[in-house]
C-alpha cells in the first residue's frame, strides 16, 4: 500500500549520508511503489553550484549505490522529477529560507518530513528557521541522525533545542540498525516462538555476545571520528539498541510506547561501570598498519595524519543487566574498524546440560547457540548436538539448523533506511528512539569515558586485518569463554 503523499526536506542533501543512503533508499521505495508521484524530495545544499549540478550528482550516486537490476533508467528519470534541490545555508538568514518556503508552499497541506543529515550542533538553528518561516505544520515530523550529542549533557542540549519546536511525537531519532530486517526478526523470533521465550533467561542462557566488526577505516570521516571514537559512534546507539532487543521483556503491544518503555527498562538496569570496573571490564583498541587480504592498509594515525590520538577504533565491554531475568548473565559487546572481516552477529549461548549421560569418549559437548547474523548476509542458526551418523561407534557432533533468508526469499534485499523512511512517512515511530533512551544510554556511557580520560591510557594497538587487541580475548577468556567469531 502507498503511504500518504509527503514532502521530505533533506538538510545536508549533497552530503555523504544523503547520496549514499537516503537517496538510494527513497528510490527503492519509489521503485516498489510505496509512494506516489505527488511526493517531493527536497535536498538542500549550501551552494548554488551544488544545486545546479544536483541531477548529475544524484544520477552518479544512484548508479554507484544501486545494484544493476535496481537501476532502471526510465524510473530513475521519473524519480529525479520528484527531486527539487534548494539552496539553504542553515546558518544564514531569511533569504535562503524563503526559497525553501516557496518550494514547499506549492503543496501546503502535504505532510512534511525534515531530515537532519547535518551536524547535530545545527539541528536547533535549522528548527528555529523552519518555525520562523511557518513551515512546521501539524503533520510535520523531524528525523534526527545519530550521534545525538557527544555526552549526556550535549545530547540534552540538542534534544532541548529540537523540542522547542517539535513535540516528542514529532521527533524521529533514527538508528539504522533498527531498520535491518534481521533485527526486527529478533522480535518475531522471541515473541512468537514458545521454544525460545521459555528459555530466554538466566536459568538457561550462559551469556550473550553482540559483535559488529567492520573492515573499513576512517572513510574520509577523520574529523568526526577522531572526536567520537567507537564507544560513541557504535556502542552508545547500535550495540545498546541490539542489547535492548535481546534483553527486553515482551511489550504488551507492538506499538512505539510499549516497545520503547521495555527498552528503557533494560537501559536502566545496566550495571554502571565506574572507576576500577571500567579498567576491568572494558578494552580500547586502535589499529596500526596491517594487511587486509592482499592489500596493505595504513594505521589509524596515518589515516588521520596526526602523530598521536587516544581515540579508540575498537572497544570490547563486559556488561551486566541487573534484573531478575538476566542476573549474572554477561553481555559481551565488541565492535571495531579494520577488523578481519565484516560481520554483525548476536550470539545467545545456552548453558550446558545439567548432567552428562555420555562419557568423554563421545567427544566434547558444545552448548547450544542461537546465532543471529545481521551482516554480511542475514541468517539465523541454532547449533545443537547430534549423534554422528557416519560413525559406528557412539560419537556426538554439533550441527546447525540453518535459516538462510536468501534461500526463502530469492530477491531478498534489505535496506534499513528505506524501511525507516517509509515508517516516518507512515507516522510509525515504533523503530525510533525515545529521548529517555538516549539520555539513559549516555548515562551508562559517560562514566566509562570519564574513567578513560582520567587514566589517560593509550588504547591497545591491534594490527589492521586482525580481530582486535589481545586484551579483548582475555576479557572473555578470563571468564572461561571465547568470542564466537575470530578472537
Ligand atoms: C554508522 C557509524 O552509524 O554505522 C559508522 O557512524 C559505521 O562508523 C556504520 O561504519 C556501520 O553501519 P553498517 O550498517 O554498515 O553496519
Amino acid at each position: 500500500a502507498k503511504v500518504e503523499a509527503f514532502d521530505i526536506v533533506i538538510f545536508g542533501g549533497c552530503g555523504d549520508l544523503s547520496l549514499r543512503k537516503l537517496m538510494p533508499a527513497l528510490y527503492r521505495g519509489y521503485l516498489e511503489g510505496s509512494y506516489s508521484d505527488d511526493c517531493r524530495i527536497v535536498p538542500t545544499c549550501r551552494n548554488k553550484k551544488d544545486v545546479d549540478g544536483f541531477t548529475t550528482t544524484l544520477t552518479v550516486a544512484l548508479k554507484q549505490h544501486l545494484s544493476a537490476d535496481e537501476y532502471n533508467e526510465a524510473l530513475v528519470e521519473k524519480f529525479i522529477a520528484l527531486v527539487r534541490p534548494c539552496v539553504v545555508d542553515i546558518t544564514k538568514h531569511d533569504k535562503h529560507w524563503q526559497g525553501l518556503a516557496d518550494t514547499l508552499s506549492a503543496a501546503d497541506h502535504q505532510s512534511r518530513i525534515f531530515y537532519m543529515a547535518v551536524a547535530p550542533a545545527i539541528y536547533g538553528v535549522a528548527c528555529k528557521h523552519l518555525s520562523k518561516q511557518g513551515l512546521i505544520n501539524d503533520s510535520a515530523r523531524v528525523v534526527v541522525e545519530k550521534p545525538i550529542g557527544y555526552d549526556g549533557k550535549t545530547a540534552a542540549q540538542i534534544n532541548d533545542a529540537v523540542a522547542e519546536f517539535f513535540t516528542e511525537q514529532q521527533i524521529y531519532r533514527i538508528d539504522h540498525y533498527l531498520g535491518k530486517e534481521t533485527v526486527q526478526n529478533l522480535m518475531a523470533l522471541r515473541f512468537t516462538n514458545v521454544i525460545f521465550e521459555q528459555l530466554w533467561d538466566a536459568k538457561s542462557i550462559d551469556h550473550v555476545q553482540i559483535s559488529i566488526s567492520e573492515t573499513v577505516g576512517l572513510e574520509g570521516r577523520a574529523g568526526f571520528y577522531d572526536g567520537a571514537g567507537a564507544l560513541r559512534d557504535m556502542v552508545q546507539n547500535h550495540l545498546l539498541q541490539l542489547l535492548c532487543l535481546v534483553a527486553m521483556e515482551s511489550p504488551n503491544k507492538l506499538d512505539a510506547n510499549s516497545i520503547r518503555a521495555e527498552k528503557l527498562k533494560v537501559l536502566e538496569a545496566l550495571r554502571p561501570l565506574v572507576g576500577e570496573d571500567v579498567e576491568k571490564h572494558t578494552v580500547r583498541g586502535q589499529y596500526v598498519a596491517g594487511a587486509h587480504g592482499d592489500d596493505l592498509v595504513p594505521g589509524y594515525l596515518e589515516e588521520l595524519g596526526a602523530p598521536h590520538s587516544n581515540t579508540e577504533t575498537f572497544v570490547a565491554i563486559k556488561a551486566q543487566i541487573d534484573n531478575w531475568r538476566w542476573s549474572k548473565v554477561p553481555f559481551y559487546l565488541r565492535t571495531g574498524k579494520r577488523l578481519r572481516s565484516r560481520s554483525a552477529e548476536i550470539v545467545i549461548q545456552f548453558k550446558d546440560v545439567s548432567h552428562h549421560v555420555y562419557d568423554d569418549s563421545v567427544g566434547a559437548l558444545a552448548p547450544n547457540k542461537l546465532i543471529i547474523r545481521l551482516q554480511p548476509n542475514e541468517n539465523i542458526k541454532l547449533t545443537m548436538m547430534t549423534k554422528d551418523l557416519s560413525s559406528l561407534e557412539t560419537k556426538l557432533k554439533p550441527v546447525s539448523l540453518n535459516l538462510d533468508f536468501s534461500d526463502t526469499y530469492e530477491d531478498f534485499k534489505s535496506d534499513a533506511y528505506k524501511r525507516l523512511l517509509l515508517d516516518v512517512a507512515a507516522n510509525n515511530p515504533a523503530l525510533f528512539i525515545h529521548r529517555d533512551e538516549v539520555d539513559c544510554a549516555w548515562g551508562w556511557i559517560d562514566p566509562i569515558i570519564e574513567q578513560w580520560v582520567k587514566t589517560d591510557h593509550s588504547p591497545d594497538l591491534y594490527r589492521a586485518g586482525s580481530w582486535g587487541p589481545s586484551a579483548a580475548d582475555k576479557l572473555i577468556l578470563d571468564d572461561g569463554r571465547r568470542w564466537y567469531c575470530g578472537g
